[in-house]
């Protein structure tokens, strides 16, 4: 019947635009359903290389405009669109749901709770939309009001935006490792934080930040040097450039020594990437591989305590 939802017994994932291959390799068997979008029968798959994954979708058919508009109005009350056809329709129907603010942020930025569904047009009398989703941003986008001047390179804004998901950020005066730390992006929104930065690379960061008294700079391979020989930190982030199963070896020795109580850690792929440890990195306990919006051809590891 028109405008009432029918539920699909199925996932749909949505994948990262420059990485949507990587996604179809995770999903294997899939039908794809137009832009970013692949559904895939069954209960939720593994699949790190998304935008945003629609947890429980629903197919509306509709006569209207008012009508489609109503469906959603009428299950909750935020709704992004992810269309990639019937776009003018799709923004006539967007225009009648409640606005929603999807303006840069500034950093630290406090996530709302409120649930964001997203939905889609299939035709022009056929949506599909998911009022679950795993991204907590509208449409799974997401941007900062960025600063072109103070830090020293655009790295600092995965961080801020890691950060702003684990919903947890590092305290004024909370100890924190920064592993492969040069230029700096990433020390600078710790210090700028007020957290006192150990920074391992091998080479030096920003002459700034090596002037700054919140930040002991230690120029050593990260990789070589024990938990025990750094001792306890509140904070562990590694964006360090390797193989990925060699940042989990190192990953492993500090879950071992307990000294470490949150983790933010950046996966690099090299070539056609790897699959395999990111899933290792997943069954840690009490942690999760995410693609962010400003991860490239790489994937973060975020393990916060409660
Ligand atoms: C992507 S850059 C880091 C950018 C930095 N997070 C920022 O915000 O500016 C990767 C860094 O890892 C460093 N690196 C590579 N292997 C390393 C190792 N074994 N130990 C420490 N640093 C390493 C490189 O020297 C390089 O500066």
């Amino acid at each position: 019947m028109s405008g009432q939802p029918e539920i699909i017994q199925g996932i749909i994932y949505q994948g990262v635009d420059e990485f949507q291959d990587h996604l179809v390799r995770e999903l294997d068997q899939y039908e794809y359903l137009g832009g970013p979008l692949y559904f895939a029968e069954g209960p939720l798959r593994q699949a790190f290389w998304t935008e945003n994954i629609w947890l429980n979708p629903i197919k509306i058919t509709f006569e209207s405009i008012s009508e489609a508009a109503n469906a959603l109005r009428g299950i909750q009350r935020n709704w992004a669109p992810v269309l990639f056809t019937q776009y003018r329709r799709g923004m006539l129907i967007q225009e009648k749901l409640p606005p929603i603010n999807q303006k840069p942020r500034p950093f630290p930025w406090v996530l709302p709770d409120s649930p964001i569904g997203s939905w889609t047009l299939l035709d022009s009398h056929t949506m599909i939309a998911s009022p679950a989703c795993t991204s907590p941003f509208p449409g799974g986008k997401f941007e900062f009001i960025e600063n072109k001047i103070d830090p020293p390179s655009r790295a600092y804004l995965k961080l801020q935006e890691a950060l702003v998901r684990a919903r947890r950020w590092p305290q004024a005066g909370e100890r924190c490792l920064d592993a492969g730390a040069c230029p700096g992006g990433w020390t600078w929104v710790l210090t700028q934080l007020g957290a006192q930065v150990t920074a391992i690379d091998r080479s030096p960061l920003d002459e700034r930040l090596m002037q700054n008294p919140l930040v002991t700079f230690i120029k050593h391979d990260a990789f070589t040097l024990k938990p025990e020989e750094i001792g306890p930190v509140d904070w562990l982030f590694s964006d360090v450039i390797c193989y990925p199963p060699r940042l989990y070896e190192w990953i492993e020795k500090w879950l071992a020594s307990g000294l470490a109580k949150n983790y933010i850690c950046t996966i690099k792929m090299q070539g056609e990437g790897d699959f395999e440890t990111p899933k290792a990195f997943a069954a840690i306990p009490g942690s999760q591989v995410v693609h962010l919006h400003y991860n490239k051809h790489e994937l973060t590891w975020i393990k916060v305590s409660e």
